[in-house]
């Protein structure tokens, strides 16, 4: 796979560059100036972000992830903190989903991000049938379509395992696996030489309450999408590398 990273604008190689528009470069247009809109579906731990990173340096579209943001802002002093952002932090401690009105509220501050004509990659959001039809709302009246959903599919064992195996940059945000794609020194990012973390709600008690929440409030976004005729369904089985080259000739198929 091709790496394209030297030639991305900063806050398209970073999670939460929507975070931080004051970076620049997002008003840049992508490769053919009319880049990719997708969203990334999936349980947590299918490989989202892993994927994002990659489709990120494939299609150079903004990579948006909720998840980074929302972990952002629990940095922030409490003082920094509006009491709507205090309780999503203790939402996302216990695994459960952020209120659909403080994850919209951070989605629509970003709006500048969907119109972005470098296009971009959601991912974890939309995460609830309320998230997904404002969405849609919002393209709508913005008259930019989203290409396609993709939606990731892994047992659920092989989750588990990817979860409990996960390490994070504290400054890139860049994931790693302790065994499936450990970093080149152990405890320290490969791009940034940040220091490696175990994520919070990676704790086996999280992680039923996350698996519990994806069935009930995430899972029907597939039937939403495929009605809307946009979800590519693809197996996420085998290495990070495979698995985009397999999403990308997938989407290019729909082109
Ligand atoms: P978020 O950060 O979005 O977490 P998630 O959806 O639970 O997804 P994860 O980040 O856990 O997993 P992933 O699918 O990205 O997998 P990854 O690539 O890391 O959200 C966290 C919380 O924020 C939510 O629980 C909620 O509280 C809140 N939140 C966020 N958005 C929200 C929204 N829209 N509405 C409401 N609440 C919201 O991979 C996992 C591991 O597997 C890694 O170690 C990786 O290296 C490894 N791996 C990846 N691919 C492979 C492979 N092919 N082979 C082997 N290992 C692999």
């Amino acid at each position: 796979m091709s790496t394209l990273t030297a030639n991305i604008p900063k806050t398209r190689q970073d999670r939460c560059g929507w975070f931080q528009p004051s970076l620049g470069g997002c008003t840049d247009a992508g490769k053919n100036g009319s880049g990719w809109r997708l969203v990334l579906l999936g349980a947590p731990g299918v490989g989202k972000g892993t994927q994002a990173d990659l489709l990120n340096k494939e299609l150079e579209a903004c990579h948006l992830s909720t998840g980074d943001l929302f972990r952002a802002a629990s940095k922030q002093t409490e003082s920094d903190q509006s009491p709507a952002m205090r309780a999503a932090m203790e939402h996302m401690r216990r695994g459960e989903l952020v209120p659909d009105s403080t994850v919209w509220e951070m989605v629509r501050e970003r709006a500048g991000c969907i119109r972005c004509r470098a296009g971009f990659v959601l991912d974890g959001f939309p995460r609830t049938l309320g998230q997904a039809e404002s969405l849609k709302r919002l393209m709508e009246t913005e008259k930019i379509p989203l290409n396609a959903v993709v939606n990731y599919e892994l047992p659920l064992g092989e989750i588990v395992a990817r979860l409990s195996g996960r390490r994070t940059c504290e400054k890139c945000k860049a994931v790693y696996h302790i065994t499936g794609n450990p970093s080149k020194v152990d405890g320290v990012c490969d791009r940034c030489q940040g220091k490696l973390f175990q994520r919070e709600d990676d704790r086996p008690e999280s992680i039923t309450v996350r698996m519990a929440a994806y069935e009930r409030s995430t899972a029907p976004l597939i039937e939403f999408y495929k009605a809307l005729g946009l979800l590519v369904s693809i197996p996420a089985v085998g290495s990070p590398d495979d698995i985009c080259g397999r999403t990308i000739k997938a989407l290019r198929a729909r082109a």
